[in-house]
């Protein structure tokens, strides 16, 4: 723990280690470790929508133990290159050209989250990661044998069978804004288990601050127009940081926000 703290992340970066971290104004059962792909990473240094001012955060790494941090920077190169090969993949089943989005990941915010869920004594009153939609553009999930990931399908939640020698990737919110819908983001939760730990890593895939997201412009037309407003990816992000420490008295901001009424 004496480790674990001196990596701590707060208000001000938003990386590093958290074990206070609240999904819709919920805390979960979980305790996490953030880390950039790109280890100066610019953001909006508020969520002021007036304020142009950008902040440079780095990675708090731990000392200890001495090989983690080239460990998680390993992992996250290979990753990082499986997630940039499924966007072009997903670019190419839109019908545009397999390169289409790189652009706007010359400055990429993505990162990577290493969760770990201590065992709960009372697991059917908590959740390890509250009801969500992940608000990147995908994500690829590795975990352990222990199990807890559900997906809704159908109004039920499906139990996701652990494998952990499979990735499991997930559908984001800004793919579902950038593809007008054709693909929609999946809304997922993680359960405690009463006796054992779990561990999962996930790699959030994420654009440049700067970006607008929107529906792109060769996939709306008169007749199947933009579905969403455009917002700005660096502004989203940081307006969403400020509700990870606390409950707070509105509803955290969501891609809902900016849905074109049908
Ligand atoms: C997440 C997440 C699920 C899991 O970190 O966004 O959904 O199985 N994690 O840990
Ligand atoms: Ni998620």
């Amino acid at each position: 723990m004496d480790e674990k703290k001196k990596a701590k992340r707060d208000e001000v970066n938003p990386v590093g280690y958290h074990d206070g971290e609240h999904t819709k104004n919920v805390r979960d059962w979980k305790e996490v470790y953030d880390f950039l792909i790109d280890d100066s990473t610019l953001i909006p240094a508020s969520p002021d929508p007036d304020c142009q001012e950008l902040r440079t955060i780095t990675n708090p790494w731990p000392e200890n133990p001495s090989q983690f941090r080239v460990v998680c920077q390993e992992y996250a190169g290979e990753m990082e290159k499986l997630a940039f090969k499924l966007m072009e993949i997903i670019c190419l089943s839109l019908g545009l050209p397999g390169g289409r989005l790189k652009g706007y990941f010359e400055e990429q915010t993505s990162f990577l989250r290493i969760n770990h869920y201590p065992p709960c004594p009372f697991s059917d009153l908590t959740l390890g990661c509250g009801r969500h939609k992940d608000f990147d553009f995908l994500t690829v999930l590795a975990q352990d044998d222990v199990g807890g990931l559900e997906v809704k399908r159908n109004g039920k939640w499906v139990p996701v069978k652990p494998d952990p020698t499979a990735l499991i990737i997930n559908v984001g919110d800004i793919c579902q804004v950038w593809s007008n819908e054709r693909y929609k983001s999946a809304e997922h939760r993680a359960v405690v288990n009463g006796e054992k730990e779990r561990y999962s890593i996930a790699l959030f895939l994420v654009p440049s601050h700067h970006v607008m997201v929107k529906p792109l412009e060769e996939l709306v037309s008169e007749k199947d127009p933009p579905k969403y407003l455009p917002y700005n990816w660096g502004k989203f992000y940081a307006t969403r940081n400020r509700s990870d420490y606390k409950k707070q008295n509105v509803d955290n901001i969501q891609i809902h926000d900016f849905r074109v009424p049908n």
